[in-house]
């Protein structure tokens, strides 16, 4: 409404230039100014007991930063004050139809904002740039519009990062008049976005302005809120940190396939263990470096170079075993566990030969190992028996390569394993924002 009561006046204006003279302006600003007396220091009012009211509107222009480490919002935004003065209110018919005029912001009276929880030095909204024009209508309608980087603390949860969204709250606070002097009032309670421009890291959600009180010392303040919901774009820290971390990762569990004959076993793991902590060093920069709360994404890295570790021991570990001189007689225990792993492997195997050779094989052929078969499972303890005699051979076939081949698998699938956990824990934890103890 009041835009377009603006836009209207400013039409009037125009058709109406014809009339004035600057020396009706020049008359005005005397009379306002100089004549009447007027007082800065006085607010605006009719009847004492009511407040001022301040209508304020928002105008969000850009997100400048967000800063995880500092916990600091910086927003560049333009408040819109009106107000009603009635010491400026004129006659246009006596200063030649002028209907607004500009005046100078340092002789008018005006709200005195201050962010309430600034980072930078504490200074009122607008008070450095006296080049924002008052303008003053001949009703008496003040309005002023400072623009600036604003810059307030912000709690910053860095938990969920790079998935995670950020509420930081801009108070205005007005100082040195409580709310029986002067009333702030959210006239919309969006914030107006059509100056916006986008943010490459930061995604606006939503912004909305809304007044509150503020009590402090038993006096009651007129603060005006700006709430900004920011979601982070996640794209970059994801392409840049944890996919490359992943591919590392994989490229360390291949050491087990790796052939320890080829002696390149050590130096392979060293070159990935390398690789994952100087590319560690590089993205630490880039991280939030909080530890309260502690983002999920460095425990993500390190687990990742946990692993890394536990990978270069066990290499190590394996090729002892796998070097051991042949006339140390392999432990019992350890050749059973390799002739079950085999066992279970060559059955597998067995069972496919079987299937795929039935049509092919001979009727008599097939009727014996039928009797085989029926034999075994009637006579179970003969059965044993041949078991026993069969596993005595193979136990004393198992040499340290096996040994050490067996661990490649098993070892090799559990850092498969890990590294699939880890990863599919961060991003289930992170993206549904649900890390346990936060
Ligand atoms: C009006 O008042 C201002 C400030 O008090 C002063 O600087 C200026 O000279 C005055 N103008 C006239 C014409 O008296
Ligand atoms: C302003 O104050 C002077 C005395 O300081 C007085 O003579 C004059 O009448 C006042 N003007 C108005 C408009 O009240
Ligand atoms: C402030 O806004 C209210 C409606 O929200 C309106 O009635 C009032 O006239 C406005 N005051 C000024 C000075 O713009």
């Amino acid at each position: 409404m009041i835009w377009i009561i603006t836009t209207i006046s400013l039409i009037l204006l125009v058709s109406t230039t014809h009339g004035q003279s600057m020396q009706d302006e020049y008359n005005l600003h005397l009379q306002l100014l100089n004549h009447s007396n007027y007082s800065k220091h006085i607010r605006p009012y009719i009847d004492k007991t009511l407040p001022t009211i301040v209508n304020i509107t928002f105008d969000l222009v850009s997100i400048r930063e967000l800063d995880e480490i500092l916990g600091k919002l910086s927003i560049v935004g333009i408040l819109w004050m009106r107000w009603m003065d009635p010491r400026l209110a004129w006659n246009p018919a006596d200063y030649g139809n002028v209907i607004y005029t500009k005046l100078e912001m340092k002789r008018i009276w005006k709200p005195d904002l201050i962010i309430a929880h600034p980072i930078e030095p504490i200074s009122a909204v607008g008070f450095d740039h006296y080049h924002y024009p008052l303008l003053v209508y001949y009703n008496g309608l003040a309005i002023w519009s400072p623009g600036d980087v604003m810059t307030t603390t912000c709690n910053i949860n860095v938990a969920y990062y790079p998935f995670d969204t950020q509420i930081c709250t801009l108070t205005f606070i007005q100082w040195g008049s409580t709310n029986m002097q002067v009333a702030l009032h959210a006239v919309e309670k969006e914030v107006s976005t059509k100056f916006f421009v986008g943010n490459g890291e930061w995604d606006l959600i939503k912004a909305y302005a809304k007044e509150d009180i503020l009590e402090n010392n038993d006096y009651l303040y007129p603060t005006y809120n700006i709430v900004i919901e920011l979601k982070r774009r996640p794209a970059f820290v994801v392409v840049n940190v944890v996919l490359p971390i992943l591919f590392m990762g994989v490229l360390n569990v291949l050491v087990f396939v790796l052939p320890p004959q080829s002696g390149e076993r050590i130096s392979y793991s060293m070159t990935v263990l390398l690789a994952i902590a100087v590319f560690l060093t590089l993205v630490g920069d880039n991280l939030p470096k909080t530890s309260e709360p502690m983002s999920t994404i460095c425990y993500f890295l390190l687990t990742n170079l946990v692993l890394s570790s536990v990978i270069m021991i066990v290499t190590i570990i394996n090729l002892n075993i796998f070097h051991r001189s042949e006339l140390r007689p392999v432990p019992t225990r350890l050749a059973k566990l390799v002739l079950i792993m085999r066992c279970k492997r060559s059955r597998r195997n067995k069972v496919q030969d079987i299937e795929m050779t039935e049509d092919d094989v001979p009727e008599i052929v097939l009727k014996k190992e039928k009797d085989k078969l029926e034999n075994a499972t009637d006579k179970t303890q003969s059965k044993k028996m041949k078991w026993a005699v069969h596993d005595a051979d193979e136990l004393n076939d198992v040499t340290w390569q096996d040994v050490s081949r067996m661990f490649d698998i098993i070892f090799g699938l559990l850092a498969f394993v890990w590294l699939t956990f880890s990863a599919a824990a961060f991003f289930g934890m992170v993206s549904t924002q649900s890390v346990p103890g936060v």
